[in-house]
């Protein structure tokens, strides 16, 4: 039996609807699976979903104008929302996973069952701080002057009885298990952090409920009515139960363990601390890795509703399209790393990278082969002319198929594109240096025919590379060069070269990338 590639997104609150944030973990995840299908040796489970449960939310209904046990209207509202933006993104998932799915909700009460049962969860007096926003729990020793020290914002007192995960006790086994394990968390500098933080600070025991008679938005605690379940404890375990656990275990078998949860580097803790321990007091495997990316800002600050600079996807897709942000977003910034989001720089790399030079060469290419050789692929087969420079494009537009492979497995999609982008660049100058219409006056046929055959080659290989990444432009462009859309779809194609059938006939239509000439607003 064999395993799927199983790929995770986090569930996203529905408190307010998505941003550019979301959109990144989403496309990056998309780019991913699409690309998996494209090596063709896997089968792909890309999940994705909703976080609709805990105290951000609650407030949200009610700042919305609903009653007190109205929650379930109000994200039902949302949920739409999100499932809209990917659907225009072409965020192309498997399954979609929402908090309050009867089935998960069933699988955290499992989950809450088995590890009261077996003596893993006890009840104490929680005194502590609480942060609203990221639902986090803080402890004094974190958080000496009630700020919270993620999002910065004022924390909430909290006195309340709790249940309580025996999480400490599992210290040393992760940081054992993290060691020994130096792909888990990625990218490298944030396992150091985590790692950091699990050899200098103590681990507390993860509180696990919320009561009642302070927020009632949540998952029922089996074992106690009076309570409900921690929205995190919640939200990680639709991991598993979106794979099938327990009600459909032949499903999960097949799909667990994750292959990568990509995640913003805010959650990570979450993620790479009490998740695992979440897993091993069940004994459930561990997923293979977790991915942190770093994170959008603007002007140097964080997105927030308060300082009105949220930037909203769909505004930016209207103006640029969907292609061009998602190709910004995976190239502009080291994957992992942050960066900083703005108009200007969108606008920069959509005239360079796209109108001038992948939409350049598509459009001067197809030309040229209109113009000298009637529209068609010209016959290279008898043609025993050596060009070194066409020789270089073809070993570079090979090499960057193979780099491709191993890169973006690991998530680097900025390096596959550079060398992708390294091609492009070699076929322009190729162009520049070698002067086809001056070919063609002189009438050096096999020598024009070469390279215009070099350039439409390099061009069916680039676009197949630049699906996962760009699909609607991907498909364009075959279609200009005549090929169907369904080549783009497996990468094998990509690989060997001189598949462009001879004579065939190229369609060359409008400018995949029409230069942006305004100023962004
Ligand atoms: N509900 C939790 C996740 C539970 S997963 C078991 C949550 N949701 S969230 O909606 O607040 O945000 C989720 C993710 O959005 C972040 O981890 C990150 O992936 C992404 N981002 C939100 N804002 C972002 C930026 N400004 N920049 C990049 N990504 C950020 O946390």
């Amino acid at each position: 039996m064999k395993k799927k590639y199983y790929i995770t997104t986090p569930v996203y609150y529905v408190n307010s609807k998505p941003h550019i944030g979301h959109s990144y973990t989403q496309i990056a995840c998309d780019t991913l699976a699409r690309f998996i299908k494209q090596l063709g040796r896997d089968e792909v489970f890309f999940m994705t979903g909703t976080d609709e449960h805990g105290e951000k939310i609650e407030k949200a209904a009610v700042e919305s104008g609903l009653k007190e046990g109205q929650e379930q209207k109000f994200v039902d509202g949302i949920v739409p929302v999100f499932k809209d933006l990917w659907t225009k993104l072409n965020i192309k998932y498997d399954y979609f996973i929402r908090t309050t799915d009867d089935y998960h909700i069933k699988t955290v009460q499992n989950f809450l069952d088995r590890l009261y049962r077996q003596g893993k969860i006890y009840k104490k007096l929680y005194k502590g701080w609480f942060c609203t926003p990221c639902e986090t729990f803080w402890t004094s020793t974190q958080s000496p002057d009630g700020i919270c020290p993620d999002c910065k914002r004022p924390l909430e007192k909290l006195d309340e009885s709790n249940y309580f995960l025996k999480t400490s006790e599992h210290q040393k086994w992760l940081i054992d298990y993290i060691d020994k394990n130096p792909d888990f968390i990625q990218p490298d500098f944030r396992k150091n952090e985590i790692l950091g933080f699990l050899k200098n600070e103590e681990l507390m025991d993860l509180c696990i409920t919320r009561p009642k008679s302070r927020m009632s938005w949540g998952i029922e605690v089996p074992f106690d009515k009076d309570y409900v379940t921690y929205v995190w404890f919640d939200a990680l375990i639709n991991y598993v139960s979106g794979a099938g656990y327990p009600h459909d275990m032949e499903r999960f078998s097949k799909t667990w363990p994750a292959e990568v949860h990509v995640i913003g580097k805010d959650i990570i803790r979450h993620h790479a601390v009490f998740w695992p321990i979440m897993l091993r007091s069940l004994e459930i495997e561990l997923p293979k890795s977790i991915y942190a990316h770093g994170w959008w800002v603007i002007k140097g600050e964080k997105m927030s509703k308060s300082k009105g600079n949220v930037i909203d996807p769909i505004d930016i897709i209207s103006r640029f399209g969907v292609d061009p942000f998602r190709y910004f977003l995976l190239r502009e910034v080291q994957f992992g790393s942050d960066g900083a989001f703005s108009e200007e720089a969108l606008v920069a790399r959509y005239n360079s990278d796209l109108a001038n030079d992948i939409g350049n060469l598509l459009s001067r290419s197809l030309t040229m082969a209109e113009k000298y050789f009637d529209g068609h692929v010209p016959d290279v087969s008898n043609i025993n002319i050596v060009n070194t420079r066409a020789e270089e494009i073809k070993a570079r537009a090979i090499r960057s198929v193979s780099e491709m492979e191993k890169l973006i497995p690991k998530l680097d999609f900025t390096t596959a594109l550079a060398n992708i982008w390294e091609v492009i660049a070699l076929a322009n100058k190729f162009i520049e240096d070698s002067k086809p219409w001056v070919m063609a006056k002189e009438g050096r046929r096999d020598e024009l025919a070469l390279v215009i055959y070099t350039l439409l080659e390099a061009l069916r290989i680039v676009s197949i590379e630049v699906y996962s990444i760009m699909p609607e432009t991907s498909e364009k462009m075959l279609a200009q060069l005549g090929m169907d859309k369904a080549d783009g779809l497996n990468l094998a194609n990509a690989k060997i070269w001189g598949s462009l059938p001879k004579g065939m006939k190229v369609n060359k239509s409008q400018s995949l990338f029409p230069r942006i000439l305004v100023k962004p607003q």
